[in-house]
């Protein structure tokens, strides 16, 4: 079985490099000599570590276990995807890449990782009028801006526990073809400037960093803390604390204000919010409200 994924691996890699070459291979790591910004945010980024965290890893032979193979290839479509393996270069790791998206054409439905990726297309990007670079051709990609390119992933429909609706949370939040895209919230806009090394046009930059609440596994100390800082901010942008006092009674208002879908949304069943009400002279009243799955 091993050997045959990975014979069709290899006829794969060969078909992409006779069709459309990759000179300077595949990996982020390939990508990030001439686009050091969004390499370096996305190097910080949970997807960067898609197919390494340990809870992932202890999981899947129980989910082989219990669902059999069919489900455990699915946990692994979305976390540790093969992509740049597909483009040619066997060394890349497993995990979401820059070619994910960026080589993304389309999906076979918006869920459960059924992602279309073609390594002969040319990278997909939000201009199309790119200056032109021997690494890659560039076209415009819709895909890469919309909701759907992310939903795809983040629409997890079983087996069991594991079900992630934040695209179906999202739409019925952002109904409005002008509503903001995932994108709009999670890979923000910074500076215009160059795009690319030794590239000449101002465009529009966007940080690839991908804040979110997982931990950074493996990461030193310094990310540690940015990541916690960062992920503290974004928790705040998203939640509004109001507190009415009318006669003898009090009320807590929790509303969410920053994030088009549910607060906290896709791993649920892993994540609990609460408030704990503190009332000068009296005890802590705990649990006041509980978000999430029970
Ligand atoms: C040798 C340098 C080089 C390498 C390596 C490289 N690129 Fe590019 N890339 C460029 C240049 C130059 C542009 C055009 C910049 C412009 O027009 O402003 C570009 C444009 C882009 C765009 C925007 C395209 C558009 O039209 O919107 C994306 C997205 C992109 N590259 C992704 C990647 C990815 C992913 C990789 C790795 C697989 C990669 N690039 C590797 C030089 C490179
Ligand atoms: C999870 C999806 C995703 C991944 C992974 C990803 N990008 Fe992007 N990228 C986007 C989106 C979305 C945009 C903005 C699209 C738009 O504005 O319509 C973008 C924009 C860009 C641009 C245009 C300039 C800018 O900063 O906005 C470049 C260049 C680029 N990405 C390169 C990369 C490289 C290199 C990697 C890997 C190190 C990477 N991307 C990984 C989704 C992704
Ligand atoms: C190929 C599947 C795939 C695609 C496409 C994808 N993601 Fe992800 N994303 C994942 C996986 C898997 C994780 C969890 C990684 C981990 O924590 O181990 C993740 C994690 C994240 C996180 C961090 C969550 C946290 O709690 O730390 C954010 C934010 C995110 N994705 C946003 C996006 C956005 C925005 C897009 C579209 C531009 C996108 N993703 C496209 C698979 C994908
Ligand atoms: C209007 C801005 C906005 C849009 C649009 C948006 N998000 Fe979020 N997202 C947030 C905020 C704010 C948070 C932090 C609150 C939270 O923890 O849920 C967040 C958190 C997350 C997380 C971390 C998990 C969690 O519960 O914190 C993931 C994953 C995520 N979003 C994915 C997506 C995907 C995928 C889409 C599109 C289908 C999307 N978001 C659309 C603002 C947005
Ligand atoms: C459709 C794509 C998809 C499938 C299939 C999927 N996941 Fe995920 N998973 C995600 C995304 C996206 C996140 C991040 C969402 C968030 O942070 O809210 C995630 C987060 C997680 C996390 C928490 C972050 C981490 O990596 O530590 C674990 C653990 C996990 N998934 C395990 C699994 C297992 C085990 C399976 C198979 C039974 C599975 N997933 C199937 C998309 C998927």
């Amino acid at each position: 079985m091993r050997l045959f994924a990975m014979l069709s691996l290899l006829v794969l890699a060969a078909c992409a490099r006779a069709e459309d070459p990759l000179p300077l291979g595949a990996s982020a790591t390939d990508c990030a000599s001439c686009h050091a910004d969004q390499a370096e945010a996305f190097a910080r980024s949970a997807h960067a570590r898609s197919g390494r965290s340990p809870v992932l890893e202890a999981m899947i032979p129980h989910a082989r276990a219990a669902w059999g193979e069919a489900a455990a290839d699915r946990c692994v479509r979305c976390h540790a995807p093969s992509h740049a393996q597909l483009l040619g270069d066997l060394d890349a790791e497993a995990s979401v890449t820059c070619l994910t998206c960026h080589a993304a054409v389309g999906n076979r439905g918006e869920r459960d990782g059924l992602l279309l990726v073609d390594p002969s297309a040319p990278i997909g990007g939000p201009h199309g009028d790119g200056e032109p670079t021997p690494a890659h051709a560039s076209r415009a990609s819709a895909l890469l801006g919309s909701s759907s390119l992310c939903g795809t992933c983040h629409e997890v429909t079983g087996p069991d526990v594991f079900v992630e609706r934040t695209l179906s949370e999202h739409r019925v939040a952002a109904p409005d073809p002008n509503d903001p895209t995932c994108a709009t919230c999670h890979l923000p806009q910074l500076d215009d400037g160059p795009i690319a090394l030794d590239a000449r046009t101002s465009r529009v930059r966007r940080d690839h960093g991908f804040v979110g609440l997982d931990p950074p596994w493996g990461a030193d100390d310094a990310t540690r803390a940015r990541a916690a800082t960062e992920a503290t901010a974004l928790l705040a942008s998203a939640l509004s604390l109001e507190v009415v006092r009318e006669g003898d009674s009090i009320e807590v208002r929790l509303t969410n204000v920053g994030a088009r879908h549910a607060v906290p949304t896709g791993v649920a069943f892993l994540r609990d919010v609460w408030i704990d009400v503190e009332i000068e002279g009296h005890e802590t009243v705990e649990r006041v409200i509980e978000l999430g799955d029970p």
